[in-house]
């Protein structure tokens, strides 16, 4: 592990709203798809990094239930971006003992995308050195109504007709099987959630950084993990019993 933090204090589950991509193009005149390949190099470069520091899960916003919207031109660039992407980066992910996870409401992809996805997932089920999540049309409040939907009809088959409570829904959720959401960092100067782990980051230690995804490094990734060892979990306690219990 090259970070200098404690394994204790690093998170075990990373999320990363990695915005800021089009600035970044639009900063040095290219078009907005330019921004979004190199995002491509950052995210694998701070899948690697992750890894190294003992992250266990970490998942990356690359596309949003909303992000359809963009322009035609930006969305179908995308979706080749991501189709290359796994065709590339799929068995170097297993070689590196990867995981490779695709959350979020697949339906809406090309079958062709849909196959590269679920080829990659098959390929590397058995990897345990880190959970790599792509969202991908993901979107919080999907997650939690489609979680509630799956979570109703269990108990209707089972004919029980009581009110839904929590332990029902969240093994329903994306990412019910990987370590509780420790850290949710978001680049590109944004202070918002933007529809992301909306259930998942109830507790989650939010960090913001000003850098564009395109810059952002291995050594920011260490500044955010840095930070997130100094906080103070409480999860509703008072800080007085939380450090009775350390
Ligand atoms: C937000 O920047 C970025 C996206 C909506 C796409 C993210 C996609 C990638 C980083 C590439 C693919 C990555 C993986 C892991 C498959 P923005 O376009 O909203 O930037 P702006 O706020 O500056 O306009």
């Amino acid at each position: 592990m090259s970070s200098s933090a404690p394994a204790s204090l690093v998170p075990q589950h990373v999320a990363i709203i990695m915005d800021g991509n089009g600035r970044w193009a639009k900063q040095r005149s290219l078009p907005r798809v330019a921004g979004h390949k190199v995002g491509m190099e950052r995210a694998r470069d701070i899948t690697e990094a992750a890894g190294q520091r003992g992250v266990k899960s970490l998942t990356l916003f690359a596309f949003s239930s909303e992000n359809w919207q963009r322009p035609f031109e930006e969305v179908s660039y995308l979706m080749d971006l991501f189709v290359t992407g796994l065709e590339r980066e799929a068995k170097s992910l297993h070689k590196n003992g990867v995981r490779l996870r695709v959350i979020g409401d697949r339906s809406r992809f090309a079958e062709k995308l849909q196959n590269r996805m679920a080829e990659a997932e098959a390929l590397t089920a058995g990897n345990t050195a880190l959970t790599l999540n792509i969202a991908a049309n993901y979107g919080g409040r999907w997650d939690i109504i489609n979680a509630s939907n799956l979570a109703l009809a269990g108990k209707r088959a089972a004919g029980d007709s009581s009110a839904l409570q929590e332990a029902d829904v969240t093994p329903h959720l994306a990412l019910a099987d990987q370590p509780p959401l420790d850290l949710l960092i978001r680049t590109g100067g944004e202070i918002r959630i933007s529809n992301f782990l909306l259930w998942q980051a109830a507790y989650a230690e939010l960090f913001f950084s000003s850098v564009l995804w395109p810059d952002f490094s291995a050594a920011e990734l260490d500044a955010a993990i840095a930070d997130y060892g100094q906080r103070q979990r409480r999860f509703g306690k008072t800080g007085e019993q939380v450090a009775e219990t350390n």
